[in-house]
């Protein structure tokens, strides 16, 4: 009998040495130790077959190996547990010093990031935004702003017409005219929207983006509008730059001026942006014509205003350093990805 149990005891250590997994050895366990089906229970059972006197010392020996054996595979879960945990811990380290996978995500056009700026630089000034067609009829786009059909300014803007009466607008400016047809002063509205040109190289194309501005009210002055610019342009190009206005020409203002902001790049100093002269163009604005006032049943005596109009795409590419206006179009991710909000 001793022979079976010390037998029993070297089979287990030898098929316990080949198990390297504790579900497994739990099997092998079960095998040996349940309270039914184990075989070390069912030694208990062949007590009935010896002598008496021979069961008091079998029973010892049995119960020594069922001991010994919850020893050993206890042992021999709690070690084969450990290592299964250094592995699974092993397998999840994570390198926190490794640089991120790229994460790529979508964002918007220097044009819309610019053209989003400007709204809320005029909106927190009291403007509210007016977007007129795009098809528009010769009478908004021209007439009305006071270039009939004759006038030598239309040759300002090549035009793509659609029919004789119908054409792409060229400027937002023919927003100007919907809106004070319609609107009792005071009247304080932008216009963003595309415009249309026949026009094509490095710095101009067919299709592009303006924002138009319009203030009229009783006592508006020029003054009103070069303060109003200071702000525009501060709060776009920095808190040093100056505005200047020079005279100029457009049909619907009188006076019309060029708007200048010293060079954000040099200082004013002159560069190569500036052209070394230490101003750079920005937009063309004026105090809007008495004949414009009065075409839409405004009384000009009662009643002045300024208007102001600018290309985003300008002032995008001034801003970002963009040195070709396709840049802008051609939907390159290379190029786009560099800006953000
Ligand atoms: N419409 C002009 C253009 O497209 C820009 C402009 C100039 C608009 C003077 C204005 C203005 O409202 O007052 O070139």
């Amino acid at each position: 009998m001793n022979e079976k149990i010390q037998e029993m005891r070297a089979d287990i250590v030898a098929a316990a040495s080949g198990i390297n997994d504790s579900k497994e050895m739990y099997q092998l366990r079960k095998q040996y130790l349940d309270a039914k089906t184990g075989m070390i229970s069912a030694l208990m059972k062949n007590m009935r077959e010896l002598a008496p006197e021979e069961r008091p010392a079998f029973g010892k020996i049995v119960n020594e190996l069922k001991t010994w054996a919850l020893d050993f595979f206890t042992e021999q879960d709690s070690r084969l547990k450990a290592a299964e945990l250094a592995k699974k811990n092993a397998a999840e380290q994570i390198d926190v010093t490794m640089p991120a996978a790229p994460h790529l995500c979508g964002a918007l056009h220097p044009n819309t990031l610019i053209a989003n700026e400007l709204i809320d630089i005029f909106a927190g000034m009291g403007f509210t935004i007016f977007e007129g067609p795009e098809i528009e009829n010769d009478y908004y786009n021209f007439t009305a702003l006071n270039t009939p059909k004759d006038h030598p300014a239309r040759d300002m803007q090549d035009t793509f017409y659609v029919s004789p009466e119908l054409l792409l607008r060229t400027q937002t400016s023919a927003g100007q005219i919907r809106v004070m047809e319609n609107t009792k002063p005071p009247i304080k509205i932008l216009s963003p929207g595309k415009v249309f040109r026949s026009d094509d190289d490095a710095t101009h194309s067919p299709m592009f983006s303006q924002m138009e501005g319009l203030v009229v009210d009783k006592g508006i002055t020029l003054c009103d509008l070069q303060g109003m610019l200071d702000v525009f342009a501060q709060n776009v190009f920095g808190k040093n730059v100056k505005t200047r206005l020079r005279p100029s020409y457009f049909p619907f203002t009188e006076p019309s001026v060029e708007v200048d902001v010293s060079c954000f790049e040099c200082g004013g100093k002159g560069c190569r942006l500036c052209k070394d002269t230490g101003w750079i163009e920005v937009l063309g604005a004026g105090m809007v014509n008495r004949k414009v006032l009065e075409n839409c049943g405004i009384d000009p005596d009662e009643y002045t205003g300024f208007a102001f109009g600018m290309g985003i795409e300008r002032i995008a590419m001034l801003k970002y350093g963009i040195p070709n206006i396709k840049m802008l179009f051609e939907s390159d991710v290379r190029v786009l990805s560099q800006f953000h909000e």
